[in-house]
């Protein structure tokens, strides 16, 4: 038998031996996955649109520019709050003040990723 008929035998062998993934693992890659390209995606729109006021890290920039400053959305008085109240302020803004109203702007999935990353940022 030649080399190249062994090592075509080896292969298919290999094929049966090796188990296939489990449907939950398959399902939890993908969902890492997707959580993955949420995060870089709520990081592309931070850094275009949130990061001029609210820094790089989120920890408060342009405090000369605007009055009230940005808050550090790192800190817990910020992280306290539920999910829906911080979508709320992106979404609405807080009148009299710098942070404007996004939901021209941003669909509700990249609001989403905004916050995903907001929180992400406090880790
Ligand atoms: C022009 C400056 C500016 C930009 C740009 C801006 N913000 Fe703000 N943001 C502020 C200021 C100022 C406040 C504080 C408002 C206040 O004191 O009530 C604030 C508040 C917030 C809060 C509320 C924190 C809390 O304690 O409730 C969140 C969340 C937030 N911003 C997220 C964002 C996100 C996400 C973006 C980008 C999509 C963004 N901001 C863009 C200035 C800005």
């Amino acid at each position: 038998m030649s080399a190249r008929s062994i090592a075509l035998i080896l292969l298919i062998a290999l094929q049966y031996l090796s188990p296939a993934p489990a449907a939950s693992d398959q399902a939890s890659d993908e969902r890492a996955l997707r959580e993955f390209y949420d995060l870089e995606e709520g990081k592309r729109l931070y850094g275009q649109y949130c990061g001029f006021c609210h820094g790089e890290g989120g920890k408060g920039k342009a405090y000369n520019l605007v009055s009230p400053p940005p808050p550090d959305l790192t800190a817990p008085a910020v992280q306290r709050k539920s999910d829906a109240d911080l979508a709320k302020v992106i979404h609405e803004g807080e009148q009299g003040t710098a942070m404007g109203a996004w939901k021209w702007t941003l669909s509700e999935k990249e609001k989403q990723n905004v916050l995903l990353y907001l929180r992400q940022l406090a880790r």
